[in-house]
């Protein structure tokens, strides 16, 4: 039986190894000495061994040749399939890596062999892990951390290679080890011990290290007075700790900072700015070419102002005062990892400034470990939406350096608690490196590889996956409503959430529920946020009656009885999607049921079991919301009241 350890990286043996027979297991190493290499190598024997066997007894089978190609910028690849041999070249030992997985992927999905190039669209492709000192995870529901902080550093898990092994496959490059609400003590000889070797772990697989941390670390760990970022005694402290930490990891990446944000310290403490911190550190990482990723998820409390706005309003004047080695790092929407955001306005608003983007791959708006939610769609809706800030086709991703994903593993045997999720992991990989890849391309690699590849049930679970994000809204947050979940539980309903500690944690904040309608204005008329946008993205959401309704909540504060562009009232229209995305869940029940025999037994009962949870949890959703938006609509629920069994 499965139990999804081994993740895409399956490599059982092959159902047509004749397919392969021109294949030999003989690599040469003409690209010359490196670690990566020695990996690459290790790899790729691995990988064919395992799908076609050790032996290969045909006389005409081509050796395969790890070559210099200088010509493939970055860390890209060409595998190319010549008469005499086949090549993977590319200009530095990543490539090769990279290029073997492709060249793998290929026999993994049964595929003819084929020449490629490919050249990574996003230069730095990271994971965020929020893990802690004490082995717990922010927002993380797969387990608890990976990282065995107090059999560190002598006792090295094996798991670190599957984990680097897995990251490195899918291109992934680096990865910031902890919590960004982060412990000072990670960076005390003690923590940077443990750190260092995870490093000399993940290194083999071309994967860097950086580190979250403390803004109060001069006070906390070198017991000076302040923090100050334009204190000589600070600065010095930082230099003398990013020395330091370089001592420990010669390759160490960088930086990652939360400041000012949710309780985090942070130089406004100081009467400083977001950049006067970041040019601090900077300056102290710049002789190690390192870097220094800065957050821009901060906010206010602002009982009259609209959280949407805060971000924008405290960096956007900064754009242009950033060191050269500080990327500023943006969540993909304006408010928090919803289901569903618009992009947010910071992407092509700071040409001066290298900006990252930040997913948040573990589910905490998501649906936890119990919902099937395939990110990629998500991903992509970001990826694309077009700025407009230098015309038209000036998407978010074209307006990004690096993009990191928070990381959704954790150490349950499938490393992700809902197998399906990880897709996620597999998806958010494949987007980093290639953008412009299908969600529907990746729902199907990954299907191959870690399930089955049963025609049928690779089209079933294919469309699953491509449904599962609409199903997701349909039943939580339809019609752009967003933050409506609970307090303590982010993945069910408290659409009622009136008090809280901050104004805009409260859902009645998003939702503005009330005797005429529903949603958020923020035209001219209300927050204003809209205006943040380039004046033809304005334009796409500024009338309620041409705006997508996917988005129309999010602006447009909209009439009960309001008669929307699909036919029903604003009200019918909610409960239609309510109850849509409740029989949705249903249908992936169904669809799950069908591929039975067809994927492994133990995974199947497994899936089976959360969706079932799944349905439970949406008949919730709907309940909640539907009776609590009804308060206000007074208006009946036009779908007969579901049986209870
Ligand atoms: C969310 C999440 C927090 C996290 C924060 C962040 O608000 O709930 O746990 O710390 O995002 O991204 O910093």
């Amino acid at each position: 039986a499965d139990d999804g350890y081994r993740l895409w990286l399956k490599y059982d043996k092959s159902a047509q190894p004749q397919k392969y027979v021109s294949v030999s297991r003989k690599i040469v190493n003409n690209f010359g000495p490196s670690e990566v290499i020695q990996t690459a190598e290790k790899e790729l024997l691995n990988g064919l061994n395992g799908m076609l066997g050790k032996d290969n007894s045909s006389p005409n089978s081509k050796n395969i040749l790890f070559e210099k190609n200088p010509a493939i910028a970055n860390q890209g690849f060409k595998i190319e399939l010549l008469s005499n041999k086949i090549s993977i070249q590319a200009s530095e030992p990543n490539g090769i890596l990279y290029g073997v997985f492709a060249f793998l992927r290929q026999i993994q999905q049964e595929e003819n062999l084929h020449s490629k190039t490919s050249i990574p669209k996003i230069q730095l492709r990271m994971l965020n892990h929020w893990d802690n000192v004490l082995g717990t995870i922010e927002r993380g529901y797969a387990g608890s951390s990976l990282w065995k902080w107090y059999e560190l550093p002598e006792t090295i898990d094996p798991r670190y290679t599957e984990y680097a092994r897995a990251n490195a496959s899918i291109g992934i490059n680096a990865v910031a080890i902890n919590n960004v609400n982060a412990s000072a003590r990670f960076l005390t000889p003690e923590y940077l011990s443990k750190v260092k070797a995870l490093a000399d772990v993940f290194r083999k697989y071309g994967i860097k290290v950086y580190l979250s941390l403390n803004f109060a670390s001069p006070k906390i760990l070198g017991k000076l007075k302040t923090s100050d970022p334009l204190d000589p005694q600070v600065r010095q402290w930082w230099k003398d700790k990013t020395k330091e930490v370089y001592q420990y990891m010669p390759d160490f990446g960088g930086f990652l900072v939360k400041a000012n944000s949710e309780g985090e310290p942070g130089p406004q403490e100081y009467g400083r700015t977001h950049a006067d911190g970041a040019n601090m550190l900077a300056e102290a990482i710049s002789p190690f070419g390192g870097k220094v990723i800065w957050r821009a998820f901060v906010y206010s409390p602002n009982p009259n102002g609209d959280r949407f706005k805060e971000a924008f309003n405290e960096f956007k004047p900064l754009d242009g005062q950033f060191a050269k080695n500080v990327i500023v790092q943006v969540k993909n929407g304006p408010i928090d990892f919803q289901p569903r955001e618009p992009f947010h306005p910071l992407f092509g608003a700071m040409p001066k400034t290298p900006l990252g983007l930040e997913f948040q791959i573990t589910q905490e708006y998501l649906g936890f470990s119990t919902n099937l939610f395939y990110q990629s769609v998500l991903f992509k809706e970001t990826l694309d939406a077009d700025t407009y800030s230098k015309g038209k086709g000036s998407t978010v991703a074209k307006e990004i350096s690096m993009i990191a994903g928070v990381a959704n593993t954790g150490s349950d045997r499938n490393w992700t608690g809902h197998l399906m999720s990880q897709a996620n992991w597999y998806a958010f990989g494949r987007l980093a490196w290639d953008y412009e890849l299908s969600s529907e391309k990746i729902a199907q690699e990954w299907t191959k590889m870690s399930l089955t590849k049963n025609e049928k049930s690779v089209q079933t679970i294919e469309n699953m996956l491509m449904k599962s994000r609409e199903t997701y809204v349909n039943f939580t947050t339809p019609l752009g409503l967003h933050h409506i979940m609970g307090q303590s539980i982010h993945w069910g309903p408290e659409p009622w959430l009136t008090r809280s500690q901050r104004p805009d944690w409260t859902s009645i904040y998003y939702h503005r529920a009330d005797s005429l309608g529903l949603g958020f204005n923020r035209k001219e008329s209300g927050s204003a946020a809209l205006s943040l946008y380039h004046p033809e993205v304005q334009k796409q959401w500024a009338d309620p009656k041409t705006t997508d309704l996917k988005f129309l909540l999010w602006f447009h504060h909209v009439a009960w009885n309001e008669k929307l562009s699909s036919g029903r009232t604003l009200w019918n229209e909610l409960c239609f999607r309510y109850y849509t995305g409740v029989e949705e869940v249903r249908q992936l029940q169904k669809d799950w049921e069908s591929v039975k025999g067809t994927v492994d037994e133990e995974i199947f009962n497994d899936v089976k079991g959360r969706l079932a949870v799944q349905h439970r949890e949406a008949s919730n959703w709907r309940d909640a919301c539907l009776l609590y938006f009804q308060t206000f609509s007074k208006m009946p629920i036009p779908y007969e009241a579901p049986k209870r069994s």
